[in-house]
């Protein structure tokens, strides 16, 4: 039996996917892969035993990427599985910010026990008035798949859009190479990039003051893309008109004009089930015929289903070992490198010598998938 740890709640209609061969279980010790969603790894130790983790998500700042690419265990993540939901949530955050919805409804709740709730009703209303976002101008950072839906949506909804991503340019989204541009024209500002060392805290004192006056912040991605102190001052000075933000924390509910939500992002049947099945795919794919897809630290390499009887996936690093590898297996081969990490997978008619392999340059990890 081949253990999968689940370190959180993962749909049925992943793990059902799984044949009779593997087992769920809880327990980290001798599993051969994780399925994990928002539980933290980084100071677990992880068993010689582990092969791979997938994310049921998008981010990957739970798990500890460096370590595991050093020990050649694959981390994948789910890309766009859950785009549709964050997208719907980063929407009915816009017209929560625009709308004094949540006010409105709290003054009904405090009302339900006035016989004349209608009549005053229609006196009240008009504090809770609000604006409309057909017309207004949204920045966008990020066009992966949450972003790049979020601005087709916001272009459906009457709205202009700019985008900016230092990585992607795309033919049919109004794009800026410089985010100032961004800053100065958007009456609302969406985040969807991952926390990274360049991206922590990028939306700070010097970035708020470059946006316009009641600007609307939305934060869908990840706490400490905001500088939270510096937020928090912006919006007790009306500067940001609000900040919404999916990331419950001392920090955030305690800031005026916040409105955080309990990172409900992808918390819908369809992103769960979607995420689960993409990751547990992944993982089988891996663990069954050594092919990546997906992965955030080593390149997609897939060579399907082997068709001869022995298969080899290497792990390289700091150096191209392919010419190397195919030296010492033969031709067969398949293989790239992301980065500093490169992957190959070796199918050939019989066994060779793993010292051979081990000794190419860059080679530090060799795995019988068959
Ligand atoms: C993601 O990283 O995919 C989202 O934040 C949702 C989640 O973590 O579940």
């Amino acid at each position: 039996m081949k253990k999968i740890c689940c370190m959180n709640p993962i749909s049925a209609a992943g793990t059902g996917l799984l044949g009779k061969e593997y087992e769920l279980t809880g327990d980290l010790a001798d599993a051969v892969a994780v399925l994990v969603r928002s539980a933290n790894m980084h100071e677990l130790s992880l068993p010689e035993s582990l092969l791979a983790i997938a994310r049921a998500g998008a981010g990957v700042n739970n798990i500890p990427l460096e370590r595991c690419a050093d020990a050649g265990i694959v981390v994948f993540n789910a890309p766009g599985a859950n785009a549709n939901a964050v997208k719907e949530l980063v929407l009915a955050g816009m017209l929560l910010a625009s709308r004094d919805i949540i006010g409105g409804v709290e003054w009904d709740r405090a009302n339900k026990d006035n016989p004349d709730v209608a009549k005053a009703a229609e006196k009240q209303k008009k504090q809770f008035a609000g604006t409309e976002i057909a017309g207004k101008t949204i920045g966008i950072i990020g066009l992966g798949a949450i972003g790049y839906k979020l601005a087709k949506a916001c272009e459906a909804l009457g709205m202009e859009v700019i985008g900016y991503d230092p990585f992607l340019d795309l033919p049919d989204v109004n794009m800026t190479k410089d985010i100032a541009d961004l800053y100065c024209v958007s009456d609302f500002i969406s985040i969807h990039v991952p926390l990274l060392p360049d991206t922590r805290g990028m939306i700070d004192a010097a970035a708020i003051a470059q946006m316009k006056d009641g600007v609307i912040v939305l934060n869908y991605a990840r706490d400490l893309l905001v500088n939270e102190a510096d937020m928090a001052e912006a919006l007790a000075a009306g500067k940001v008109r609000r900040y919404m933000c999916d990331f419950a924390n001392p920090q955030t509910l305690a800031m005026e004009n916040a409105i955080v939500t309990p990172h409900l992002g992808a918390s819908t049947e369809e992103s769960e089930e979607n995420c689960a099945v993409m990751a547990v795919e992944e993982l089988t794919n891996y663990l069954e015929h050594g092919n990546i897809i997906n992965s955030v630290t080593f390149p997609r390499v897939d060579k399907g289903v082997p068709a001869k009887s022995v298969r080899y996936g290497i792990f390289y690093k700091d150096v191209d070992a392919l010419a190397g590898i195919s030296a010492v297996v033969g031709e067969d081969v398949k293989g790239s490198m992301r980065g500093a990490y490169g992957y190959a997978i070796a199918d050939c008619t019989e066994a060779c010598d793993p010292a051979a392999l081990l000794a190419v340059e860059g080679v530090y990890k060799i795995r019988r998938v068959r």
